[in-house]
């Protein structure tokens, strides 16, 4: 049986992660290509838990929220995306590595080499096969988060903020451009959409068959 693919969605908060990765899961149901959808944090009941706990209670220290994400996720990778793809199932994660490489690590200035180090033990060899990564000016993100409802305590941060870790994908997309599509997240859902399964269609596809 051939293994499933792995897609990671990243980008701002607003930028159209959830709508999309949902959409996708749904297009690939109607190739009977069977898909999971997952988030981060969360993605387990360990995952979820951290969750609450980081976004309730801030940890004063980067290293000690970088430890957490990294630690949600190992039980996210040993046991949700690896059996699943093990079985053939491909799995969409909303957010992965790359938002810990830019909400903790450039964010935080910790050491990139840190960061990597930790997805060496973490995610290695289970990388996503496929990242697409949604842009948007920071302000547009921010807006339709509070449109959507409650701003979380990531989303409520300064606009020169959310600015800084645009950047900090978009230099991600520059640096891995075997992995990373880099998608306007400011177009119309459906041109979204489209742009999102062409990407899939042109990577993932054509070798899957
Ligand atoms: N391309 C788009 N154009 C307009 N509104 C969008 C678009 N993509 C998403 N939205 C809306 O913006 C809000 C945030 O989208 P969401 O998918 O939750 O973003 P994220 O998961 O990246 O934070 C939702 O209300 C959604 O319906
Ligand atoms: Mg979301």
């Amino acid at each position: 049986m051939q293994r499933g693919k792995f897609i990671t969605f990243e980008g701002g908060e607003g930028a159209g992660k959830s709508t999309q990765a949902k959409r996708l899961a749904e297009r690939l149901g109607r190739l009977n290509i069977p898909a999971l959808v997952t988030r981060e944090p969360g993605g387990t009941p360990v995952g979820e838990d951290v969750r609450a706990l980081i976004l309730k209670d801030r940890p004063t220290d980067p290293v000690t929220e970088l430890l957490l994400f990294v630690a949600a996720r190992a039980e996210h990778v040993t046991s949700v995306i690896r059996p699943a793809l093990d079985e053939g199932t491909w799995v969409i994660s909303d957010r992965f590595i790359d938002s810990t490489r830019v909400y903790q690590g450039k964010r935080y200035g910790l050491e990139p080499e840190f960061i990597r180090q930790l997805e060496r033990y973490t995610v290695a060899p289970d990388y996503p096969d496929l990242t697409l990564i949604l842009d948007l000016p920071a302000s547009a993100g921010v807006e339709r988060a509070r449109q959507r409802g409650a701003l979380s305590r990531y989303d409520a941060e300064r606009l020169e903020t959310h600015e800084r870790l645009r950047e900090g994908f978009l230099e991600i997309a520059t640096e891995e451009p075997e992995r990373c599509v880099l998608i306007d997240g400011s177009l119309p859902l459906s041109s979204v959409e489209t742009a999102v399964w062409q990407a899939v269609s042109a990577h993932l596809l054509a070798e899957a068959k």
